[in-house]
């Protein structure tokens, strides 16, 4: 049987960083589910087609071979991982995000990750929708404000010049639209571990995931 862990929670709360430190120690692959509906969007803007033309955004969607190689998203041999993370892409992703049939084909190719390989996968709907029969559910969280300055010095150390406010005003507006839609919205599982990290470092925050993820194999016997 494979190991799931579900990681849930709003734009910027530190699921990815915590994710991938994670899946390195316990040696599972990391499916980061944000980068797959990012990847959605992206290619949409591309070939310009719009978000309220689900038949367009559908077909190109089926038309995406997608995988993840070193932590990077390859769609169709080609890594994305980079344009994906760019401003429009950010302020665009929402609406793809929202088209409940682009969520039924991205999450059964996530179940099917999940079936082939012990995952750590990160989203809104991990522990609701994509692996809610895992014993390993967490709803990572934070105010706005911390997770906002978090992204604002993680842009500006990277070079991208950015204004806090709009920062701020960019996590305030996802939030709302990710917990507010009809499919699938942002919300916690009722079985899930929640976790505020407004005032814990990453370290403090792997150390109480790790430790109810091997608990949990200590149970299966597998350490
Ligand atoms: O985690 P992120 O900011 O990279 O996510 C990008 C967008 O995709 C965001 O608007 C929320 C949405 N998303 C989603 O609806 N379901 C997921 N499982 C993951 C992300």
């Amino acid at each position: 049987m494979n190991i799931s862990v579900a990681i849930d929670g709003p734009a910027a709360a530190g699921k990815s960083t915590i994710a991938n430190i994670i899946a390195k120690k316990f040696k599972f692959m990391y499916i980061n589910t944000g980068s797959m509906y990012r990847a959605v969007a992206l290619l949409c803007m591309k070939n310009e087609v719009d978000y309220k033309d689900i038949n367009q955004v559908c077909d190109l969607v089926k038309s995406m071979d997608i995988y993840f190689k070193n932590d990077r998203i390859i769609v169709n041999e080609q890594d994305l991982e980079d344009e994906i993370r760019s401003v429009a892409v950010s302020n665009n992703v929402s609406n793809y995000a929202a088209i409940k049939e682009v969520r039924t084909i991205l999450v059964d190719i996530q179940q099917k990750m999940s079936a082939k390989y012990n995952v750590v996968m990160d989203g809104r709907d991990i522990g609701t929708v994509v692996l809610k029969n895992s014993p390993l559910k967490f709803f990572l969280t934070a105010s706005a404000e911390a997770r906002a300055r978090r992204r604002y010095l993680e842009l500006n150390n990277n070079g991208i010049l950015v204004e806090y406010n709009n920062i701020l005003n960019d996590i305030i507006k996802r939030d709302y639209i990710d917990s507010n839609r009809k499919e699938s919205p942002l919300k916690m599982a009722q079985d899930a571990i929640k976790i505020d990290s407004s005032g814990l470092s990453i370290d403090d925050v792997v150390k109480i995931i790790s430790d109810h993820i091997k608990r949990y194999m200590a149970e299966l016997k597998v350490i």
